[in-house]
């Protein structure tokens, strides 16, 4: 009985602890890469950049890089049924729009069974490929590429 007693009040004390603390933390300004901006407030629109048009693609910093996107990509939707980019890149288009085609790894299930069509892995194609522009490095960094090469030559 009396152990019982203990734990109880053990617990009521550790969950006023919470209480106070998360009640500390949210008054508290967060400062993220966006300052101090309110968690919960939207994100100020970010002023309109020109992208880096790259004629031929990018040339990539190490091998199986995703390569980074040498074109506008602001018209082109991805949504669970459709996906804008798949009508150039995809097996069936690439040709006819002169466009490369889906890495071939963008057919593997995560058992590395090959897939007519391109796996859901890879379905947020701007998870992993993003377009560039000249803007000013939100965290400083050293990163150097290693065996620059284009498209071919790369892991072909
Ligand atoms: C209207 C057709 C079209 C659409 C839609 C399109 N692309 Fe492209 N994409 C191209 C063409 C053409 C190239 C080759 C450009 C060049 O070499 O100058 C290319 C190049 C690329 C490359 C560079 C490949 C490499 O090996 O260097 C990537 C990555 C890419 N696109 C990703 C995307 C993504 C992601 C989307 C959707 C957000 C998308 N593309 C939508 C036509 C398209
Ligand atoms: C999980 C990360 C990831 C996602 C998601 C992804 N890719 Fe890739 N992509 C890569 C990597 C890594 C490579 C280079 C190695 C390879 O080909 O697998 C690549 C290569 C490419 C290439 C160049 C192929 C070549 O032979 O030159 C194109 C084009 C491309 N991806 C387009 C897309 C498109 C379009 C989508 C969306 C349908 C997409 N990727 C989704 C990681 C990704």
């Amino acid at each position: 009985m009396k152990m019982k007693t203990t734990v109880i009040a053990a617990l009521m004390a550790s969950s006023l602890l919470i209480s106070l603390g998360t009640t500390a933390f949210s008054a508290e300004k967060v400062a993220s890469l966006r300052g101090t901006h309110d968690i919960t407030a939207k994100s100020k629109k970010p002023s309109k950049k020109k992208l880096i048009l790259e004629e031929g693609g990018f040339e990539r910093s190490y091998k199986l890089q995703p390569p980074l996107i040498p074109h506008k990509v602001s018209k082109y939707r991805i949504t669970i049924k459709n996906n804008g980019c798949l009508k150039c890149h995809d097996k069936k288009h690439h040709k006819r729009e002169h466009a490369p085609m889906v890495g071939r790894s963008h057919f593997l299930t995560r058992d590395g069974k090959k897939l007519d069509h391109v796996s859901s892995r890879r379905w947020f194609c701007t998870q992993c490929h993003a377009p560039q522009l000249n803007a000013r490095p939100l965290v400083k960094n050293e990163f150097e590429g290693w065996s620059p090469c284009k498209r071919e030559e790369c892991y072909r």
